[in-house]
């Protein structure tokens, strides 16, 4: 397939009432924008989709291979969110479309409320809430604690555990943790070589790794015995990770003071849907509905970060940051353009996503040295079975080219920028 066009043609179609954050910095750019509050699915995505060269969603819209291969125009998806399995991302990687999502955006959102729920259990917030709710005046001090020159055991130290041991050393918290990776220690925190090193020196536990096989229920009923008696444990990483019906053992038993818990092995699909759980009405549970990154700066930084990885595919070819597609870094051509000798002309670049076959580059360039054109930048890489090549030619014959690259049985895809 052979794409061009005059940035103006640019149709980017926003759903699911992506942050207009997004909207402004693709109408910056000089595209036409169309943004909508509600999901689309059926004939109304597909009316959408046969427009749009860019489509933004968020979880709610689902795009499977049937609804992208009516996608003739469509050049990237965007999803606004943190997942992609709304999305078919390995038929869109066949057909040279590139989906981009933004993993990192809520980590401070997550950081901080780990960090307000470890004051709150300390203090017990959720219990004298609840009492003085009822109208009982409990005003003892009994079972409130500072958490100055408490022990705080962090398990994963990526990118939100390590910026909670920042949060937490600045109120005063000795701070541990434990990764499988070498992580380096900020601050004063100090790394410890096992799990149970961690829980049984630790007066709060909280958790941040990624729900893989090894973190199944990696705090399990003998975890929970190995903390401290009267210790919390919080979990804003993913429901997977905690044994929910031992956890709500040691809470009844009283070996744990506290919890606070936002994510769940099942969680409700949504608003109307009742959650269920044996963490429900007991006492010192702080329980959230999987918010942790849910603030609307997280949303803000979300759309910004998205829109700019599209607008940075749109313009310049680049692909970091896709979720499917080989990641292109590249310069922008401008950027190029700043450094060549004066007077030179502007270099043309043609993107071209192509089946990653062996022999498929040597044919592109047999195709190009026939034009008797001069490549003067290339950027290959191949993620499975999709190559993307990213060409910097002298102008000229970038039309010939693209129409002899395009015949090409290999080519999946093959755009020129303007
Ligand atoms: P990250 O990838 O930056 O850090 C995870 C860390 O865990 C890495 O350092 C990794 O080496 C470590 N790790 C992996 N397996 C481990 C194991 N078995 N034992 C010890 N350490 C292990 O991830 P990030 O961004 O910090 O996210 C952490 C968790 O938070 C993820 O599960 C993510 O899904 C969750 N999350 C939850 C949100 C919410 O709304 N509650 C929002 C955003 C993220």
């Amino acid at each position: 397939m052979k794409t061009s066009f005059p940035k103006n043609k640019i149709r980017v179609f926003l759903v699911e009432g992506i942050h207009p954050r997004a909207e402004a910095m693709f109408r910056e750019e000089g595209f036409a924008v169309d943004a909508h509050d509600k999901s689309l699915s059926g004939p109304a995505l597909e009316r959408a989709l046969a427009g749009a060269h860019v489509l933004g969603i968020r979880s709610k819209t689902e795009v499977d291979a049937p609804a992208l291969g009516r996608a003739a125009r469509l050049l990237a998806l965007g999803c606004f969110c943190i997942g992609t399995n709304q999305v078919d991302a390995h038929a869109a990687a066949s057909r040279g479309i590139p989906v981009f999502n933004s993993p990192f955006s809520n980590t401070r959102s997550v950081a901080e409320l780990t960090i307000a729920e470890v004051i709150a259990l300390f203090r017990d917030l959720a219990g004298k809430n609840e009492r003085l709710h009822r109208g009982e005046w409990d005003k003892s001090a009994g079972g409130a604690h500072e958490v100055r020159g408490r022990t705080l055991g962090i398990v994963g130290y990526g990118r939100i555990g390590s910026q909670v041991s920042v949060l937490a050393e600045a109120m005063g918290m000795r701070v541990l943790f434990f990764d499988i990776a070498r992580r380096l220690a900020l601050g004063n925190a100090r790394p410890v070589r096992t799990l149970d090193e961690l829980l049984g020196q630790s007066d709060a536990v909280t958790l941040h790794v990624p729900a893989t096989e090894r973190t199944e229920r990696m705090i399990g009923r003998a975890q929970l015995r190995k903390m401290k008696k009267g210790a919390y444990l919080i979990n804003n990483a993913r429901g997977t990770v905690v044994d929910v019906p031992a956890l709500a053992e040691s809470i009844r038993e009283k070996r744990l003071a506290g919890a606070a818990i936002d994510v769940f092995p099942v969680e409700p699909a949504g608003k109307g849907e009742r959650f269920e759980s044996e963490l429900r009405a007991l006492p010192g549970v702080i329980l959230t509905p999987h918010i942790g990154g849910s603030t609307e700066e997280a949303q803000e930084a979300i759309a910004a970060d998205a829109a700019e990885k599209l607008i940075r595919f749109i313009n310049a070819g680049v692909t970091s940051g896709a979720v499917n597609v080989p990641e292109v870094d590249l310069p922008a051509q401008d950027a190029e353009a700043d450094h060549a000798a004066p007077g030179a002309p502007r270099r043309h670049r043609i993107l071209h996503f192509h089946r990653n076959v062996p022999g498929v580059l040597s044919k592109m360039h047999a195709v190009i040295a026939q034009l008797g054109v001069n490549i003067a930048g290339e950027y290959l890489q191949t993620r499975g079975d999709v190559g993307y090549v990213v060409l910097d030619v002298s102008p000229g014959k970038t039309d010939r080219i693209v129409r002899s690259l395009s015949d090409l049985p290999e080519t999946i895809r093959v755009r020129e920028l303007w």
